[in-house]
């Protein structure tokens, strides 16, 4: 049988949303729009990322720029730190690296405003290579693929997950991959009542096979 991460990728690309930032490869556009999604909705974010972009079309011209504009541009998505470190960091990449954006994990994870998961999303989004990028809707996806009992809110579960995808990684379609995974855990694999029918991979679904995708994450009471 097919392992899971060709059915899934296999599965992304017949029905990915088409979304402003599939569009490019621009590392750059890929950033702005991976902070932007962190804590915001797609739906909310791409108003916000067509004009962002259209005002500062490079990393250079969002160095450069003066912070008032880009605080203004950035007015109604909440979290007023991601743009201020979105532009801290674009002043390093121009200072550091001629405005070039870093293709390397440990340069992109150093920059300002970039965790795991952003470094994640852009090193396998932008240039194809297999590191994974572990939100939410993914803990979540692979709670249930599976069967994973662990409270979902520690770190230890997080790394576990990581090391798993970091080993099925599928190494010729990175970027595809790490969408897959983000588009089924916004479509499909929701949170509450997920949609099993429409899924690809639920017949590797442990979850799915014991019946108990709705119970899973666990999440420990606070
Ligand atoms: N959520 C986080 N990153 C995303 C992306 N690249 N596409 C759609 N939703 C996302």
């Amino acid at each position: 049988m097919i392992h899971w991460p060709y059915a899934l990728v296999t599965w992304y690309r017949g029905v990915k949303r088409d979304l402003p930032w599939r569009r490019t490869k621009d590392p750059y556009a890929i950033w702005v729009s991976e902070i932007m999604l962190q804590q915001t909705r797609v739906e909310a974010v791409m108003g916000y990322y067509t004009r962002f972009m259209a005002a500062f079309p490079t990393i250079a011209e969002l160095a450069y720029a003066d912070e008032d504009a880009v605080l203004k541009l950035w007015e109604g998505l909440g979290y007023y730190s991601r743009a201020k470190n979105l532009q801290r960091a674009a002043r390093v990449v121009c200072e550091r690296y001629g405005g070039i954006f870093p293709s390397e994990y440990e340069a992109v994870r150093a920059l300002p405003g970039i965790g795991d998961y952003t470094a994640g999303a852009i090193l396998s989004i932008a240039f194809d290579k297999p590191y994974p990028a572990v939100d939410g809707n993914v803990l979540r996806v692979m709670a249930r693929l599976y069967g994973i009992q662990q409270d979902i809110l520690l770190p230890k579960t997080k790394t576990v997950i990581t090391d798993i995808l970091t080993e099925c990684y599928p190494k010729d379609s990175a970027s595809d991959f790490a969408q897959s995974l983000m588009e089924l855990g916004a479509m499909v694999c929701i949170p509450q009542t997920p949609r099993c029918g429409q899924c690809p991979i639920c017949d590797h679904c442990s979850a799915y096979s014991a019946g108990t995708q709705a119970d899973l994450p666990l999440r420990r009471k606070k």
